[in-house]
Parts: C-alpha cells; structure tokens; sequence
C-alpha cells in the first residue's frame, strides 16, 4: 500500500500513513475532510459579520476552556484510561480552538483558568455538560453563519463534540 500524504479541510493538519484513519487525528473531524495533500487550499481568511465574529469569539473561549479542563483531567487523574481520554480530548479540543483562532485572527485569548477533581465519574459528567454546551451552541452558531467556510467548520466541529458526548456516555456506563 502507498503511503498518503493527506491534509485536514478543518484543522490543516498533515496526516502521513498507509490507511486512512476514520477521523483526523488533529481535530477529530470525519475522515471526508481529509484530502490530497496537494489539492489543499487555506480557507481562513473570511470576511465576517458581526454574528459570526460575536460566535467565533464564544467558540474559542469554549474551546480553550474545554482544553484546560480536560488537561487538568488528563494531569490529576490516576485511573489509566481516564487520563488517556482527557489527554485525546484536551489536544482535540486545542485543535478546535486553534482553527477558530485562524478564522477570527483575535488579538488575545480570553484569560481562562480551570480546575478540576480525580473522580473519574464527576470528571465524566462534567466532560459531558461540556460537550452538550458545546453541541447545542455550534448548531445555533451554525444557523447564524452565512460564511461558506463557518458553515463547514461549525458542522465537522459539532460533529466532533457529538462523538465526544457518546464517548462520555459510554465511560460514564463503566465507571458508575
Ligand atoms: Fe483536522
Ligand atoms: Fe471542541
């Protein structure tokens, strides 16, 4: 099998293997967005309404909320797979955050501070607060975009949150 030299749509990230993954390993989006290296084009610089940039903002403070959270998770934890978990989800979430900030180009990130507990199953719930926040606002932001490029990015990145939740959902089953 030839070896891929495969690029993200969402995140821009560079997947270099033998088999496509189901996923893109950066960001997480489905394996649809990841294309021919050479096919890839930067899609970041979008004009924006006032709506879309108001929302932009609100994503990236997720995001990099989510990403704190889940690496405190990841660092505190000392149940193995929770740790692993919160560890894949914090880089995924820092990903998220990462191509929000290149399509709203913000002179600062919000100031965010998290903190977290080792209860792995209160840990599981919060993750999965989180995750529905996330799901529930990206379908509303998606409504409000107009821009080509935010309606792509607000729906692999929902999609993304959504399988977050049902990993959450899954975990939660193992550790109640
Ligand atoms: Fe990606
Ligand atoms: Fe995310």
């Amino acid at each position: 099998m030839d070896i891929k030299v495969l690029r993200c749509k969402i995140c821009g990230e560079v997947f270099i293997g033998k088999a496509l993954p189901s996923n893109c390993p950066y960001c997480g989006v489905e394996n649809k967005f990841l294309i021919d290296g050479s096919a890839y084009k930067d899609e970041n610089d979008v004009e924006l309404t006032d709506i879309s940039k108001k929302n932009l903002e609100k994503a990236l403070s997720i995001e990099l909320s989510n990403t704190a959270f889940y690496k405190c998770i990841a660092n505190t934890s000392t149940e193995p797979l929770i740790a692993a978990m919160f560890k894949g989800l914090s880089k995924i979430e820092k990903e998220h955050a990462d191509v929000f900030r290149k399509i709203l180009k913000p002179e600062s990130d919000p100031e965010i501070n998290e903190t977290c507990s080792d209860d792995s199953l209160a840990s599981l719930n919060s993750s999965k607060e989180r995750e529905t926040r996330a799901t529930v606002f990206y379908s509303q932001a998606l409504k409000e975009a107009t821009e080509n490029r935010l309606k792509e990015v607000f729906t692999a990145i929902m999609k993304t949150e959504h399988d977050h939740l049902a990993l959450d959902n899954e975990m939660i089953k193992k550790y109640k």
